[in-house]
């Protein structure tokens, strides 16, 4: 993973002296509210409903143990003693006390870390496959662009103020696992006909009160050319993006009102003022960049070694075999294996863990996986390069820690945002709900049954859970002050991506699991031997879903 130099600790470490001062004149009273709102904001630090909120920058999701200790320590310390992941494979904190930020931020510094751009209206983490460098469909590894992407965005002095935020997202792969259509920017990385890299770029995608999938408006662009072309995009969209209106201001809307072609067509134009300068990626800068994600020390294995090994194992135990098919997924090295460590064991918070459970998670990742961890866009955990060998001895370790419940992929492995018990936009609360369901449906063999299926929750239209690209949707909504909750039927994030439709007038908390067991009856039903709940829906479409869930009791 990439290391900071002494240049970049000294600018964290100015950074969070800067804030410090800033905190303590504004609880001074030295500066007013409205005046240490863009400050806060551009620290990642947010007021909510009961505390500050603090979300922690993870460079594509990644980390090292040491980093993850220290987020354990700072949780203890400073918080009530957990962390949550999110879809953007950052980390929050929910109950920091403002005059402790500056601290917090001080002991993230000395394990290379901060909070910058993580909120406020400026390039926000770059965010990729959590399998990017194993996955077998890889075609290039995404790491070292997110990260020249990281360096060229952060502290960006054109782009500190947008006019809204804006969110980048890379894939490598043939699988889109980082929903890069729903992106201000997408960056997929190809090939063209010499075999030479290059990228095809989306712009306009994007969730909240509108949401639009990004469309492609370059299909290979030269790997030299990357950071230039990214420059040209948000450069017209932070000269012609709407300041008037927040509703209106994200580039999806801009691309929306000008058209594809036309945005293209002034991207190309002011890139062509550009693509020679400075931002050109040599070979020597992408050498460079490549050079911090080495291939780790795999040690060599003999063809199938690891597969007997499980096999025997699998045989001897079912729950291993479970966790091994639903939890595991395969790596391009012979021997080895990547593995889910799920946060979604029913009744906890999808995304929340705890102090021990982060320490956990470091010795896992010391012990089986080179020291690295990845958080993912599901808000689940990974560790990328696990010998087979080793699974079974891993999985007992995960599940005395509570992180071997074999759900991934299933309907109980959710998306779902902090909501009303947390977040002061919300209509409703998504935890509860989150939690009816998985109680409802914790029968694993009847969950395997139904195979994969994406439920996202959002407690309000600005889509932080991602509802919109669920397989299932489902949204908090007010109705003259009450909870309820609408369901969307047929989103995707992945590379057929697609946006849910409604079924239909909403529904109370307590309706929700009853309703989602309708859906899953009509599926269930209709699905042809071994097909997926969205391959079903888009080929009987969403009448037959609504004619059940809406039908009168006779
Ligand atoms: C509790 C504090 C939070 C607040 C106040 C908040 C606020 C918002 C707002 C206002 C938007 C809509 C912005 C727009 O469309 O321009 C948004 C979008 C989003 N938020 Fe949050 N959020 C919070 C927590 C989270 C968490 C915990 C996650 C991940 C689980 C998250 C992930 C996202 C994502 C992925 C979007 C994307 C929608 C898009 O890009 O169009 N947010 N958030
Ligand atoms: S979707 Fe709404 S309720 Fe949920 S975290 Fe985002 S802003 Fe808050």
């Amino acid at each position: 993973m990439y290391r900071y130099d002494e240049q970049d600790h000294k600018l964290v470490r100015e950074r969070v002296a800067q804030f410090r001062g800033q905190t303590e004149r504004y609880l001074a009273g030295e500066l007013k509210e409205e005046e240490f709102l863009p400050l806060r904001l551009q620290n990642g630090l947010y007021v909510q409903r009961l505390a500050p909120m603090l979300r922690i920058a993870v460079p594509y999701g990644l980390m090292n143990s040491a980093q993850v200790r220290r987020l354990a320590h700072i949780t203890r310390k400073y918080d009530k003693g957990y962390a949550h992941f999110t879809t953007r494979q950052n980390v929050q904190l929910n109950w920091p006390n403002l005059e402790d930020v500056p601290d917090i931020l001080a002991e993230l510094a000395e394990v290379e870390m901060h909070a910058v751009q993580t909120s406020g209206n400026c390039i926000r983490n770059t965010t990729t496959d959590q399998f990017a460098g194993v996955a077998r469909d890889e075609l290039v590894d995404p790491r070292p662009y997110c990260e020249l992407i990281r360096q060229w965005s952060t502290f960006h002095p054109e782009f500190a103020f947008l006019p809204r935020k804006f969110k980048i997202a890379v894939c490598g792969a043939d699988q889109d696992r980082a929903a890069i259509r729903a992106h201000d920017i997408g960056v997929q990385i190809v090939k063209n006909d010499k075999g030479e890299v290059g990228f095809q770029v989306l712009v306009g995608g994007g969730l909240g009160r509108t949401p639009i999938l990004g469309v492609a408006i370059r299909d290979f662009l030269p790997e030299t050319h990357l950071l230039s072309y990214l420059e040209a995009i948000v450069r017209v969209y932070n000269q012609l993006g709407r300041r008037d209106n927040k509703f209106k201001a994200r580039i999806k809307i801009l691309v929306k009102a000008m058209g594809a072609e036309e945005f293209a067509r002034r991207v190309e134009a002011e890139w062509e003022q550009i693509k020679d300068g400075a931002d050109e990626l040599t070979p020597e800068a992408i050498r460079w960049a490549k050079r911090f994600f080495p291939e780790p020390e795999y040690k060599s294995i003999a063809n199938g070694h690891g597969e007997a090994v499980l096999r025997d194992h699998a045989g001897e135990d079912k729950a291993f075999a479970r966790w091994l098919e639903r939890n595991t997924f395969p790596h391009r090295v012979n021997g080895y294996q990547a593995v889910t460590l799920s946060t979604k064991p029913t009744g906890i918070p999808p995304g929340d863990v705890t102090d021990r459970q982060l320490e956990a998670i470091a010795d896992l990742a010391d012990k089986y996986s080179f020291g690295e961890i990845r958080v993912t866009h599901e808000q689940n955990v990974v560790l990328a390069d696990v010998e087979q060998e080793k699974l079974f001895e891993l999985w007992q370790e995960a599940r005395k820690n509570g992180f071997a419940t074999p759900n991934i992929g299933t309907l109980t492995d959710m998306i779902c945002c902090p909501g009303g018990d947390y977040c002061s936009l919300a209509n409703a609360k998504s935890i509860p709900v989150a939690e009816a369901i998985q109680r409802k449906f914790d029968d694993l063999d009847y969950l395997y049954d139904i195979g994969d299926l994406d439920l996202n929750i959002s407690g309000c239209m600005n889509a932080c859970g991602h509802h919109h690209i669920g397989h299932i949707g489902i949204l908090g909504v007010d109705k003259k002050g009450e909870e309820f909750y609408q369901v969307q039927l047929g989103g995707s994030s992945n590379e057929k991506a697609s946006l849910g439709k409604v079924l239909g007038p909403s529904f109370s908390r307590d309706e929700m699991p009853n309703t989602i067991g309708k859906i899953l009856d009509v599926f269930v039903e209709n699905r042809h031997p071994d097909e997926l709940f969205i391959d079903t829906y888009n080929r009987i479409g969403l009448q037959p879903f609504k004619e059940r869930v809406y039908a009168k009791a006779s």
